[in-house]
């Protein structure tokens, strides 16, 4: 089976949700047999998120995009150019619909249906926990925390969420991607036996980053920069590398019970690179004492790998080549796209919310998260890390009060030293 987009062949009218429950009913979509007008916003208009509000768009029928928010007004100007140059008649930003600035999120939350976040990791939980308390449907992009004190509100706003009959929709995209859908089905049913280990990689080159200018306050530098900062992004073991995490902890049907790691800097030294580190390896244990070995390291001019594959007394699963080998070999023969499951996600989720029926994956990309933050926890630490230490950790990242950010001086934390960490 492909990996193909279905779409509904909805019909438009005028009405939108808001004003549908607004109206006092339910946030169903279906008047009279039609489909109504679902309003969407964006907060975070950089790179992703510009994206994820195209590919919601392009989703499903009568989705339109009305507000934009960022912290920057240079960035939603520029968002608006490439978005408005794509002629998509859901195009429908004004000038009064877009905000800038540390409040921006409560605008675009005030002002439709459904917020997309794309913003800098750490301030997920908070504008999650604000979209979901104004009964907004919402699409976090991942990871969606940097700590457990994070994780901890992320999964408080995804149980409110269900309570209010909102979706929490996360840019974990392989989850909504035929391939890996088919490969971990078949994982699941035993094509391979009961996993034994496995090997996770999400080795690149670097990232981008941004020149500081002689006005720049530490706020404004850290927040262009935010790759870089652990209280922004997580590191990268969190930010990049969740995606072969969440494939790891999707293929072995848990979360690890401890995990030991190592990592460091070693190319990537100069103070424009914040306190993150430039490589990790983690050894997650599982339950039934099952490891998965886990690596990320963001190398200029060394060669990419990235991939996650389970062995079995049976074979091994190849989860991004979508392929297993041994008594049941296999092969996916669609299309393997992650542009097909960037609009996937966001057509699962309309689909979702149209039908009455909302999609809540808050619980299962926290755990994700979480798994993450063990291992960059681990390397930074250089202890054995269990899975209770996290749940009850009250690690907090932030130098400054991310819900009433203010722009000047931000200390932040020197790069973590094993042996003398927290
Ligand atoms: N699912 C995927 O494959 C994928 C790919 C890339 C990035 N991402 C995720 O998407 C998110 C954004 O990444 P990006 O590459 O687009 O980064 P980016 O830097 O291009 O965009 C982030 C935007 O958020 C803005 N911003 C910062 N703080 C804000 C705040 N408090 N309120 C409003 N706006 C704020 C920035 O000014 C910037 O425009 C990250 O969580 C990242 O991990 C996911």
């Amino acid at each position: 089976m492909g990996d193909t987009v279905s779409r509904r062949d909805f019909v438009k009218t005028g009405m939108s949700v808001s004003a549908a429950t607004l109206a006092g009913c339910a946030p169903l979509v279906h008047a009279g047999g039609q489909e109504a007008t679902l309003k969407i916003g964006l907060v975070g208009c950089g790179g992703r998120g510009t994206g994820a509000a195209e590919n919601c768009m392009n989703s499903a029928k009568n989705v339109q995009l009305v507000a934009l928010g960022d912290m920057f007004a240079d960035k939603i100007k520029t968002a608006r150019k490439n978005l408005s140059a794509q002629g998509h008649d859901g195009y429908k930003v004004q000038d009064d619909t877009c905000f800038s600035g540390p409040e921006a999120y409560k605008k675009v939350i005030d002002a439709v249906d459904l917020v997309l976040f794309a913003t800098p990791p750490g301030f997920r939980p908070i504008h999650l926990a604000a979209a979901v308390e104004a009964g907004k449907h919402v699409f976090i992009e991942k990871p969606v925390a940097v700590d457990p004190v994070g994780i901890r509100k992320v999964i408080e706003a995804g149980e409110k969420a269900k309570a209010k009959k909102v979706a929490v929709v996360a840019g974990t995209q392989y989850r909504h991607q035929t391939s890996f859908m088919e490969t971990i089905k078949r994982i699941h049913e035993g094509a391979i036996g009961k996993i034994i280990s496995g090997r996770a990689y999400y080795n690149t080159g670097t990232l981008w980053s941004k020149p500081r200018t002689k006005d720049m306050t530490d706020t404004e530098y850290q927040l262009r920069n935010w790759l870089y900062f652990d209280y922004l992004s997580g590191d990268h073991f969190v930010e990049q590398h969740i995606h072969t995490i969440d494939v790891t902890d999707w293929a072995m049907g848990a979360h690890p019970v401890k995990a030991v790691g190592v990592g460091g800097r070693q190319v990537r030294t100069g103070n424009q690179f914040g306190n993150v580190y430039d490589h990790f390896a983690v050894d997650y244990e599982y339950p039934d004492g099952r490891h998965v070995t886990s690596m990320a390291r963001q190398f200029a001019q060394t060669p990419g790998h990235v991939g996650a594959y389970f062995e079995g007394a049976d074979g091994e699963a190849n989860v991004y080549a979508a392929t297993i080998s041994g008594k049941n070999a296999w092969k996916f023969d669609g299309k393997i796209s992650i542009a097909d499951a960037y609009i996937r996600e966001h057509t699962d989720l309309v689909e979702s919310i149209r039908s009455g029926k909302p999609l809540n994956e808050a619980a299962q990309v926290a755990q994700t998260t979480l798994t993450a933050i063990m291992g960059r926890e681990a390397a930074y630490t250089g202890k054995v890390v269990t899975w209770e230490e996290m749940e009850k950790s009250d690690l907090v990242l932030a130098p400054t009060n991310m819900e009433k950010l203010e722009f000047g001086p931000v200390a932040i934390r020197p790069v973590p030293m094993p042996g003398q960490e927290r």
